[in-house]
């Protein structure tokens, strides 16, 4: 079967742009540089985004091209060995996808209430209670559906099913060149707006302000790390399977940093808007602005909305923003699930509209775990698994297989071989020395403060079943092809 192609250069990079802008980039960003020392943090995310983005992302991009598969089938194509790091890969991106499309029908059930701020006075409230029905419930006591949410879930699903099932090129790319533009028209939209407000200077001091006395904090590092892999969508079988539908020969080094750079100056924008924001609430409310802040989730559920209730003419630039919010969400999830359905097309040679319905199925039902009252609380425990741990130890396996068991100067010879301009040895360099050190340092600082600390009071049995999980559904799959191969 003949794999198939993006139809052009922009259409790809649309796609590649698509996926890496996503939730991540408009309500992680803005509160991770918050909380991790505002300017300061800029500096260990532009070394990440410099030392490891560029030069992960060109990475990708070449095994994707050269070896032509999906994750599994591109690092079994390196070697037989190696392709459970291709499984171990699909299950981070299956799981992420699973929660982030009830993110997603959030964000659709609020473009809904946001014509006549439907959540009331008091967003908080409304957001954890009313709207969640989160009562005492835990990750493991989940309490029944919420039918409201489901509805909205289900809305994303059809959405990305359709993306899927129509096609790299009909589907993903058509769906890419219609979202991306109307993406950046309403922030750029929302910027022009929100910064001119009352307050919104001070807002966007707040985010640069340097807090110099975090940059040493390994957690600030690993902040800056994990936003960089998840905002770049590399390292968990996505950025490989949507390089593998390029056309040979096609240009990488150019594309990469293309992808980077829009993607990371679209979430210093989203940044300044989020900010802005704040510090017209701060200046409304005659509050610090530290006080109109809530963390993480938060902060698009319950500060937006309130930020919402006291803009002018609240019925055009809440619909604007949570839209804006719901086309990011959509076009990465398109991606996220793209990776787990060509891994299986490439594995059973099913037909693409096989393959996806079995796949989008059966993520459907388990993502029915994520819209009930305690969904909230499961999402943020496997959330903080995914990315620390599952997102991390695939990249750096990946990286030290490319850096240490192979040649990097061959990749970078091959990427200078078919691109627009070339890369120097500090690609060498950032992916052989520099981020594998990094990530090291990450990694065991996090595992011992699960041990040690855990994590949001959770009992965290579910995060360490499916790291392990993962795992052995890698190996075995690796184990059985090799025993029908021989
Ligand atoms: N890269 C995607 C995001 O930032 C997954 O949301």
């Amino acid at each position: 079967m003949k794999r198939e192609q993006w139809g052009s250069r922009a259409g790809f990079i649309l796609a590649a742009v698509g996926s890496a802008i996503g939730l991540g980039n408009i309500w992680r960003f803005p509160y991770m540089a918050y909380e991790n020392g505002g300017g300061a943090f800029f500096i260990p995310y532009i070394f990440a985004m410099l030392t490891a983005g560029i030069p992960f992302m060109i990475l990708e991009f070449s095994m994707g091209q050269r070896y032509r598969g999906s994750a599994p089938k591109t690092l079994s194509r390196i070697h037989a060995k190696f392709e459970w790091l291709g499984w171990f890969q699909v299950g981070v991106a299956a799981v992420i996808g699973v929660y982030y499309v009830a993110v997603i029908g959030w964000a659709i059930s609020y473009f809904g209430l946001s014509f006549t701020q439907g959540w009331g006075s008091d967003p908080n409230s409304y957001f954890f209670s009313e709207y969640l029905g989160l009562g005492d419930n835990s990750p493991t006591n989940l309490g029944g559906i919420r039918w409201g949410i489901a509805l909205t879930v289900t809305i994303a699903w059809a959405i990305t099913y359709v993306a899927i099932v129509s096609g790299v090129k009909s589907g993903i790319e058509r769906a890419s060149k219609i979202m991306m533009p109307i993406l950046f028209f309403m922030v750029l939209m929302l910027i022009a707006r929100m910064a001119v407000l009352p307050g919104a200077i001070d807002g966007i001091n707040y985010m640069f302000k340097p807090d110099f006395s975090k940059i040493w904090d390994v957690k600030v590092w690993a902040a800056a790390y994990g936003q960089i892999f998840f905002t770049l969508s590399i390292g968990f079988a996505i950025m490989l399977a949507y390089s593998s539908y390029l056309p040979e020969k096609s240009d990488i080094t150019n594309n990469a940093f293309m992808t980077v750079l829009i993607n990371c100056g679209f979430s210093i924008l989203a940044g300044i808007m989020i900010f802005s924001v704040l510090g017209y609430m701060a200046e409304a409310q005659s509050k610090p602005l530290t006080e109109v802040v809530s963390a993480g989730v938060g902060l698009a559920f319950v500060t937006l909305p309130t930020a919402i209730n006291l803009l002018p003419a609240p019925y055009i630039l809440g619909p604007v923003l949570f839209f804006a919010l719901v086309i990011a969400g959509l076009s990465s999830h398109i991606s996220i699930m793209e990776a787990v359905t060509s891994a299986v097309i490439d594995k059973t040679k099913w037909r693409r509209n096989k393959a996806a319905t079995v796949v989008i199925g059966s993520s459907f039902i388990v993502s029915m775990a994520f819209v009930t009252n305690g969904g909230l609380l499961l999402l943020d425990l496997v959330d903080h698994f995914a990315n620390n741990i599952g997102i991390m130890v695939g990249c750096f396996v990946e990286i030290v297989i490319m850096t240490w068991l192979f040649k990097i100067a061959d990749v970078r010879q091959y990427v200078n071989s078919v691109s627009d301009f070339s890369v120097k040895e500090w690609f060498d360099i950032c992916l052989k020395f520099i981020t594998p050190v990094i990530l090291a340092i990450i990694l065991v600082t996090k595992l011992k403060t699960l041990l040690t600390d855990g994590y949001g009071g959770y009992d965290l049995t579910i995060g360490w079943i499916m790291i392990a999980a993962l795992f052995v559904i890698g190996v075995t799959i690796n184990l059985t092809t090799k025993q029908q191969e021989a």
